[in-house]
C-alpha cells in the first residue's frame, strides 16, 4: 500500500488523477472502473481539465462503474448514471457504448448484475479501479456482513447508508432501498486501485480499514490484500494514519 497524504484538496485530486491519466497514456485501450459520490467529483474535474489540455484522450477507453441505486433510471437525478453524466462523460470524449453502469431499473435486478458481472468477465482486469470508502466501511455498495459477494449483486442498503447517502435526496423516504454493485472479488482484480477519502469523518473509518486486521464486517479493509493499492488521503482524513505513511 502506497499512502499519498495531501493538505491541499486540490493537489490531491491532481495527484489521483494523475495516476490515471498515467494509466491511459500508457494504453490507450484502457479500462478504468469508476466510483460516484462527493470524494471523486473533485478527481474527474481534473480528468476532464486534462482531456481540456489535450494531455489525455478518452477516445478508446472503456469504462465500469461499481454500482447503482435498484430503481432509478438514467433520468433521475440522484441515479450514479446521471452523476457520471454529470461529471464526466458528457465532457470527455466518451460515448455511448464506452462506458457502463448497471441498469437499475430492469425488470430482472438478479439477472441484470448477471449480465454486467459477464461484461466484466469480458473485460477481463480492468488496467484501474478508482474507489472511495463509505462511513461504514462499504466500498461500492459491499455493506459490512460476516460473509462478503466476490461478484456482482444485488444488495439490500442498510439504514445507515440509507440516511448517509440521503443528503444527496430529497428526503430519506427518496433512497433506494437496493443496489446493484460490484463484489469486492471483481474490484480487488484490477492491476491497480486509486482510492480516495476526504475529511475527518473518515478518519476512524480509514483507521478500521489500513491499520486493523481484515474483517468483512469493515469491506474496506479487504483492500489491504491489494498488490498495487495507492491511497490519496487529505490530513484531515488520514489523521489517525500518519504514522503508517
Ligand atoms: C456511496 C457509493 C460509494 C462511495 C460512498 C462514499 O455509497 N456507493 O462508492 O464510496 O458513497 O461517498 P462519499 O464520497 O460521498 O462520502
Amino acid at each position: 500500500m502506497n499512502i499519498n497524504i495531501f493538505k491541499i484538496e486540490e493537489e490531491l485530486d491532481l495527484a489521483a488523477a494523475n495516476a490515471v491519466v498515467n494509466v491511459i497514456n500508457g494504453n490507450s485501450n484502457a479500462t478504468l472502473g469508476l466510483a460516484t459520490g462527493e470524494t471523486p467529483i473533485g478527481l474527474y474535474q481534473k480528468l476532464v481539465q486534462a482531456y481540456e489540455n489535450e494531455q489525455v484522450s478518452f477516445k478508446r477507453v472503456t469504462t465500469y462503474n461499481i454500482d447503482e441505486y435498484a430503481g432509478l433510471g438514467k433520468a433521475h437525478p440522484q441515479s450514479f448514471y446521471a452523476f457520471m453524466k454529470t461529471h464526466l462523460f458528457s465532457k470527455v470524449n466518451l460515448s455511448e457504448g464506452q462506458f457502463h453502469i448497471p441498469n437499475g431499473v430492469a425488470v430482472d435486478l438478479a439477472g441484470e448484475a448477471k449480465r454486467y458481472e459477464a461484461l466484466l468477465k469480458v473485460a477481463g482486469q480492468l488496467d484501474v479501479q478508482i474507489l472511495s470508502i463509505g462511513l461504514n466501511g462499504h466500498i461500492g455498495f459491499n455493506e459490512p456482513g460476516h460473509t462478503l459477494r466476490t461478484e456482482t449483486h444485488v444488495v439490500n442498503l442498510t439504514e445507515e447508508t440509507r440516511q448517509v447517502n440521503s443528503k444527496a435526496f430529497p428526503s430519506l423516504t427518496d433512497v433506494p432501498k437496493q443496489a446493484i454493485t460490484m463484489g469486492l472479488g471483481t474490484m480487488m482484480k484490477a492491476k491497480k486501485i486509486v482510492f480516495i477519502a476526504k475529511g475527518e469523518a473518515k478518519a476512524a473509518i480509514l483507521k478500521q480499514a489500513f491499520n486493523g486486521p481484515i474483517d468483512p464486517l469493515v469491506p474496506g479493509s479487504l483492500l489491504q490484500l491489494h498488490p498495487n493499492l495507492e491511497v490519496y488521503l487529505d490530513t484531515k482524513a488520514a489523521k489517525y494514519l500518519m504514522e503508517l505513511s
